[in-house]
């Protein structure tokens, strides 16, 4: 396993990140457990789960899985989705975080979180009023840093602003959907978090499934993957992965796999890894055999020219006013002629 620091911040954490979105789920708590315990033995330390996985399940099983090793883990979890019917029970007001919080503790079995993290913007609470419940929390001994989870550029401007203004916690990371699939975060929300000094911890990083190599252009999913079983609402929906540039990715990991002697999720995990600012890929398994091969993702690169090809078959289409802007850049660079 390899190491980093966390963004800005001082907190060392795994270069992989064990994802905890099936557990209790797709994986019952024998094959959760299997997992945690396969990822602690490679060298893992960074676990992320969230209140709303499995209404609090996932917190559960996480909390009894790392139960007698707690000072080895960096335990991350997240607030914002709804935990209850009421009015209050959903968002980043300070009532819901404070409440939140204190429930997530219970169910993980611990006195501390070590990232807590704002899992979607809220357009309802003034950032400060988020970010002063954070503080609290963190002055309270029962948070140690503070997170974001699908913020745009504007969002975590905003955090940083307010947190500078009223002397507050800042942000020392951002968890986006980031894959050589979804590579729109690269307009403008990498850049921002980059120069924010966040750490980018990846979610989705074999696009729930696709980068793995086991879907076919000329079949559906097969039964029993997360992509054949998503409904119509979901991110992962057949409908929305069956594209031509998606397959044209799919088939160049496949070939760099094979040149590397790797697997595609390998391939596919360890470009993430090259990637400005990306700290930690969370990888997500429905069964020990995955997070197994996903973790044969670090302890070695890609070539450049490798890296080169998969950059190019998957770069984001050009989006105005970000290529109208890169190209000012690049005559700046470059200097009058
Ligand atoms: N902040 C957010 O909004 C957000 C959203 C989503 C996830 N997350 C976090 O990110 C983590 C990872 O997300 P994700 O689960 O969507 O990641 P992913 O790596 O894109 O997809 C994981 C899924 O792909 C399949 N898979 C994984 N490794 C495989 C392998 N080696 N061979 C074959 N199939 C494999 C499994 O599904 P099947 O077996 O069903 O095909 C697995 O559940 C989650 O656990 C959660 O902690 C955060």
């Amino acid at each position: 396993m390899e190491y980093v620091t966390l963004g800005r911040s001082g907190l060392v954490v795994s270069r992989l990140c064990l994802g905890t979105m099936t557990f209790g789920r797709e994986a019952d708590e024998a094959a959760s457990r299997a997992m945690v315990d396969c990822f602690v033995d490679a060298g893992g330390t960074f676990v992320d789960t969230a209140d709303i996985y499995g209404s609090g399940v996932s917190e559960e099983i996480t909390g009894r899985a790392i139960a007698g090793r707690r000072d080895e883990i960096v335990l991350a979890t997240k607030v914002r989705w709804a935990m209850g019917p009421g009015r209050n029970d959903i968002g980043l007001s300070r009532r819901h975080i404070v409440a939140a919080c204190d429930a997530s503790l219970r169910r993980l079995g611990t006195d501390w979180i070590d990232l807590y993290q704002l899992h979607m913007w809220d357009g309802l609470t003034p950032v400060e009023e988020t970010l002063s419940a954070l503080t609290d929390l963190v002055r309270a001994g029962k948070v140690r840093y503070i997170g974001a989870s699908n913020f745009v550029g504007w969002h975590l401007l905003s955090a940083e602003l307010a947190a500078a203004r009223h002397g507050l916690e800042r942000l020392v990371s951002l968890q986006p959907q980031y894959s050589l699939i979804e590579r729109r975060l690269e307009y403008e929300i990498g850049p921002a978090a980059q120069s924010l000094g966040l750490g980018l911890i990846p979610w989705a990083p074999l696009a729930q499934g696709m980068l793995t190599g086991k879907y076919d252009r000329s079949s559906g999913p097969a039964a029993g993957t997360r992509i054949a079983e998503a409904d119509a609402s979901a991110v992962e929906t057949w409908e929305r992965r069956d594209a031509e540039r998606n397959w044209r990715i799919v088939e160049a990991v496949g070939a760099v796999a094979e040149e590397a002697r790797r697997s595609p999720s390998q391939v596919a995990i360890n470009w993430l890894l090259t990637r400005p600012g990306v700290a930690a890929p969370i990888v997500g398994a429905r069964r020990v055999e995955q997070l197994e091969d996903n973790l044969g993702a670090v302890g070695w690169r890609l070539s450049s020219e490798q890296r080169e090809r998969l950059d190019a078959v998957s770069s984001p289409e050009p989006v105005h006013p970000y290529d109208f802007i890169a190209e000012g850049q690049r005559s700046l660079e470059a200097g009058p002629s």
